[in-house]
């Protein structure tokens, strides 16, 4: 006979009738699929979507560790499921549970909303005081300033470190690691001005200082983005700011409109 693995898969049914005590709970369900060296736990859950039970949602897109979609908890741990192969655990039961620190919406399906709240909050994209002309081509860098910025601009928004980190777990209004991750990526990209738009959000209360680097989001992350770095890079950014309103008041009411201490840094 072949050989199969069992996966304990969550399930949550937000139409079901809630129970005496007026809330609904989820449950776990047990599938037994065949098992596949090749197989990743998306595979999986792919042919009991397609094979055993078509109730179960799951969200996911490109099956490369590309679109971001596919993150869940493997066994205890925040995972992009398109990178978790079966053989990872075999024989052993595989459990899959939605991101952790994340309202779920169904089964394996996870609520974002408050997620692109911070990341929009963050500004995560180029902001320029002026815009150059169409005829004067792309605004270059130097190796050494895209080198500055290039690791945090990997990140696929898979939310892995959101699951990972305490911090989110118990302060709801945390930006979090990887907008505050990309909200650093502009501010050290040499072709921005938006350090003076992002500084109020990411230097505030709710930012960079509720983060403990303890590290599990760099831990997790799949695609080597060390969130956890960048928020602490932040940190010396936001004391020299600090250092420069008390010293230079008149210097920073320039920055108003034009960035100081990242692009100091950013082009290497
Ligand atoms: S380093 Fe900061 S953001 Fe990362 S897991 Fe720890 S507290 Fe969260
Ligand atoms: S920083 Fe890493 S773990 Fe966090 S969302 Fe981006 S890619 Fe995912
Ligand atoms: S399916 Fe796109 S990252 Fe996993």
């Amino acid at each position: 006979m072949a050989e199969t693995t069992k996966l304990e898969v969550f399930r949550y049914d937000p139409d079901a009738p809630p129970g005496p005590d007026g809330t609904r709970e989820g449950r776990f369900q047990t599938y037994e699929v065949p098992f596949n060296k090749d197989w990743v736990v998306l595979d999986a859950l792919n042919y009991i979507k397609d094979q055993l039970d078509g109730t179960l949602s799951h969200r996911w897109s490109c099956r490369m560790g590309v679109c971001g979609s596919c993150g869940m908890m493997v066994n205890g741990a925040a995972r992009l499921t398109c990178n978790a192969f079966l053989r990872e655990w075999h024989p052993e039961p595989i459990r899959v549970e939605p991101l952790t620190n994340f309202p779920v919406v169904r089964d394996l399906v996870v609520d974002m909303t408050g997620f692109m709240e911070k990341l929009q909050a963050v500004h995560p994209y180029l902001i320029r005081k002026e815009q150059g002309k169409l005829e004067d081509g792309e605004y270059k860098q130097l190796p050494g300033e895209l080198a500055a910025y290039k690791q945090f601009s990997m990140c696929i928004n898979c939310l892995c470190c959101y699951a990972a980190c305490p911090v989110a777990g118990f302060e709801e209004n945390f930006i979090g690691p990887a907008a505050l991750a990309l909200g650093h990526r502009y501010n050290l990209d040499s072709r921005d001005d938006g350090f003076a738009e992002r500084r109020d959000v990411m230097f505030s209360h709710d930012a960079i200082w509720q983060c403990t680097f303890i590290g599990e989001c760099s831990e997790v992350c799949p695609k080597k983005v060390d969130p956890a770095a960048a928020i602490q890079q932040a940190k010396i950014e936001a004391t020299k700011d600090w250092f420069l309103s008390k010293i230079l008041p008149r210097a920073m009411e320039r920055t108003a409109s034009a960035p100081v201490g990242p692009r100091e840094g950013g082009a290497s």
